[in-house]
Formats: C-alpha cells, sequence, structure tokens
C-alpha cells in the first residue's frame, strides 16, 4: 500500500472571506439596480407625490407649453402629479390622455382627477412600447421618470414620434435613480427614432427635454431650436 503525503489546507483568512462576501453582495446589488425591469410599485406610490428636484411645475410648464384644446398623451402618469398639473391647462375643449401598464395607478389619477372635477383626462391601460392610437393623433406627448423604467426605450420613442401630429412635441422628464438615462444618451435614441432636441432644463442627473419629429422645423419652428438660456453646464452628455 502506498501512502499519498498531502500538504495541510492552509485556512482562508478571514479577510480574504470577508472580500469575497462584500464582491459578491455588490454583484448581486448590481445586476438588481442594473436588471430590474418590473413597473413602479403601486405600493409605493407615496413617494411619488413628492416633487423633484428640478422637475418642477413651472419647468415643466415652461417646456411642455400646454394651451388650451390641445390633446395630449401622458406615458406612465405614476398616481398623476404631472396629470393633475397638465389637464386644467388644455381646457374644457383640451385632452388628457393617460397610458400606464398598471390599472392601480390609472384608477389612481382618475380617482384624484374625479375630486378635482376634471372630466378630460381619458385612461388607457397599455404598454407604452406599443401605443394604441392613430399616427399623428397627439399635439404633444410626455413621460416624466417612466422612459427609464420602461424595456426597450428606443421602442417607446419611435412610437412617440408616430403618434405625434406633425410638428408636435415630445417632452422627456429624467431624474438620477437606477432607471435614469442621461441626457446624451436619450439624444442617441431620440435622433435614431427621427426626433431632435429643441430645449431642455436642469443637468443631465434631473432634467426636462422637449423633442421635434425631424423635418418639423420649418420657417416657423426655427425659434425652436435648442434654448441655451436656462441650460447648466454639468451635464457632459449632450
Ligand atoms: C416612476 S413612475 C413615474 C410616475 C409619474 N410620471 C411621476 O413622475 O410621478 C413610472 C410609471 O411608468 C409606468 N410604466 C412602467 N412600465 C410601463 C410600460 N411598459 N408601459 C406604460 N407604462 C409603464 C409605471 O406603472 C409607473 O406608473
Amino acid at each position: 500500500m502506498h501512502l499519498i503525503a498531502t500538504a495541510p489546507i492552509a485556512p482562508i483568512p478571514a479577510r480574504t472571506r470577508w472580500a469575497v462576501a462584500a464582491g459578491v453582495g455588490a454583484a448581486l446589488t448590481a445586476a438588481w439596480w442594473l436588471g430590474d425591469t418590473a413597473p413602479y410599485p403601486y405600493a409605493q406610490r407615496g413617494l411619488l407625490d413628492v416633487p423633484l428636484p428640478f422637475l418642477t411645475a413651472d419647468r415643466m410648464d415652461a417646456v411642455l407649453q400646454p394651451r388650451p384644446g390641445e390633446r395630449m398623451l401622458e406615458i406612465g402618469p405614476g398616481t398623476g402629479l404631472q396629470s393633475l398639473h397638465v389637464a386644467p391647462q388644455l381646457g374644457p375643449e383640451g385632452r388628457l390622455d393617460v397610458l400606464d401598464i398598471q390599472q392601480e395607478m390609472l384608477d389612481h389619477v382618475m380617482c384624484r382627477a374625479g375630486r378635482d372635477g376634471l372630466a378630460t383626462i381619458r385612461p388607457t391601460r397599455s404598454d407604452a412600447r406599443e401605443l394604441p392610437y392613430a399616427d399623428g393623433t397627439f399635439d404633444a406627448v410626455y413621460a416624466v421618470t417612466a422612459l427609464g423604467e420602461i424595456p426597450e426605450p428606443d421602442r417607446v420613442l419611435r412610437e412617440a414620434a408616430r403618434v405625434l401630429a406633425p410638428g408636435g412635441r415630445l417632452v422627456i422628464g429624467e431624474f438620477f435613480d437606477r432607471h435614469w438615462i442621461p441626457l446624451g444618451r436619450l439624444h442617441r435614441l431620440a435622433d435614431a427614432a427621427g426626433l431632435h432636441l429643441t430645449e431642455r432644463r436642469g443637468p443631465s442627473p434631473a432634467y426636462l427635454a422637449r423633442f421635434r419629429p425631424c423635418g418639423a422645423d420649418g420657417p416657423g419652428h426655427q425659434s425652436e431650436r435648442l434654448a441655451h438660456s436656462d441650460r447648466d453646464t454639468n451635464d457632459g452628455e449632450a
């Protein structure tokens, strides 16, 4: 019988074990942070009513420019923070369609609209990647802290461009959370969808940006070219 001599296995130092555990934990957290595509949970709706820095109602008005009689579409209204502010500005002849993938969010918006006596909001449950509207339906489409949460934002932008009337406008608001789309990336996605940037307010971590379908800026739209008045310098992405 042959005896094989084996060297004793050295114990793994505690510091190495902690480093490995921390690395695995960080990788799992990053995978969750970057890969979660579930819609914003209705159970956490209370946070949606807290206005975000830079994405104020005044800035929204300045970029979206809602006018009486217009028909608009809001994608991903959540609990209606923007809907309830925009709809009254469209007046009794105007109309705001709100589209969300979660029925609870739509019910919440409609309940608040009923309390405010607003009869011009129309809810539709659907996926923003396939908008159930005819080409050229809307004067404006907007989505605030919603685009980054939807898988395939490029598809959403193409759909938004399709349902916009000629010369219509798309407004996207993004905030630095785990679904944030930096302005530079949005700019590239929008270009590919046939939309060009005409205005933006706020720095890249919290901005509102307005786009127009390419070819819509004839003589009447020259003033829409990217306004520099309120641009912040620290986005580095545009
Ligand atoms: C973070 S909330 C933003 C709510 C609101 N715009 C605000 O600023 O308070 C994102 C919204 O997008 C909706 N959403 C997520 N995925 C969607 C999809 N594929 N199609 C339509 N809406 C979607 C969610 O249900 C949620 O209401």
